[in-house]
């Protein structure tokens, strides 16, 4: 974790993944959108320079407008159902989807898109990273002071590989792994069975290996991919829904593993004093 700070954020959470298509986007907004049921504060970064795809799962289309404060511009980010949104692709055009990112190019993106914000006083900024273990993900992970990583992956074996190369990354920058969540875990069937589609108690042996918690399991669900592109995310939609209470149970769960690292902290800061 590096030493800045940003200013009247009081935490910050990076959702990431060894793999794209795990579904790390979804859970983000959902995540996002379950902390702001429960009545804190959120703001959502999409920093997944690979394939920006939040502001369609919030239905944003507008930009950040610009303002002066303290004779320096900010970006005030775009908000929608209370989420306070930026998003790297914001700066892109449709034309320029298919840019080549360089390490110091993402990071200096990324670095304006969280400082020359006015975010004004947040809970909980939660950022959707890029896919993957390479440098650049190294890169953006130091760029940003976490205080945590989620990290999401689906039951089967590359994918755990990969959740696992994720876990050893950030403990390498000092970024603690607040749990895992499993996305995909399962199919309900009509019937009341659940289908392994993609096998079974894949993150609960992750967890094991690496004693982390286990944050909550998401089925496969045809709604959840619905709200997604329809922008609307399905916490907000049908909070009743069991899928939803799932969300909020993973929100309450990240909130209480985000304290014990907290606490963690201050005891081995008391012990150095
Ligand atoms: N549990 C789920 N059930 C059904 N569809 C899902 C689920 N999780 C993700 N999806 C869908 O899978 C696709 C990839 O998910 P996304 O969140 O974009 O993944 P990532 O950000 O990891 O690339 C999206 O179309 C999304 O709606
Ligand atoms: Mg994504």
């Amino acid at each position: 974790m590096t030493d800045n700070k940003i200013p009247g954020v009081k935490y910050t959470v990076a959702v990431v993944s060894g793999k794209g298509g795990v579904g790390k986007s979804t859970v983000a907004v959902n995540l996002t959108a379950a902390l702001k049921m429960k009545g804190f504060k959120v703001g959502l970064v999409d920093a997944d320079i690979y394939g920006p795809s939040i502001p369609i799962m919030l239905g944003v289309s507008e930009r950040p407008a610009v303002t002066k404060h303290n004779d320096k511009n900010l970006l005030i980010p775009v908000e929608k159902y209370g989420i306070k949104l930026m998003s790297i692709g914001f700066l892109l055009e449709k034309k320029d989807s298919a840019v080549i990112w360089r390490g110091p190019m993402a990071s200096s993106a990324l670095r304006q898109f969280v400082y020359d914000v006015l975010w004004g006083e947040l809970d909980y900024l939660i950022f959707d990273m890029p896919p993957g273990t390479g440098d650049i993900q190294l890169t953006l992970g130091q760029t940003i002071p976490l205080n945590g990583a989620v990290l999401i992956t689906t039951p089967q074996e590359i994918a755990l590989a990969d959740a696992e190369k994720g876990h050893l990354m950030f403990q390498k920058v000092n970024v603690p792994t607040v749990g895992i969540i499993e996305n995909m875990s399962y199919y309900l069937k009509d019937n009341g069975v659940k289908e392994y589609i993609f096998g079974e108690e894949g993150g609960k042996k992750l967890c094991d290996k690496y004693q982390l918690p286990l944050l909550g399991r998401i089925p496969i669900d045809k709604t959840l991919r619905e709200s997604g592109d329809a922008g609307y995310p399905l916490v907000l939609q049908r909070p009743e829904s069991p899928l939803s209470k799932e969300f909020i149970t993973i929100a309450n769960n990240t909130v209480a593993e985000l304290g014990k690292i907290d606490s963690g902290k201050k005891q081995d800061l008391e012990i150095i004093i």
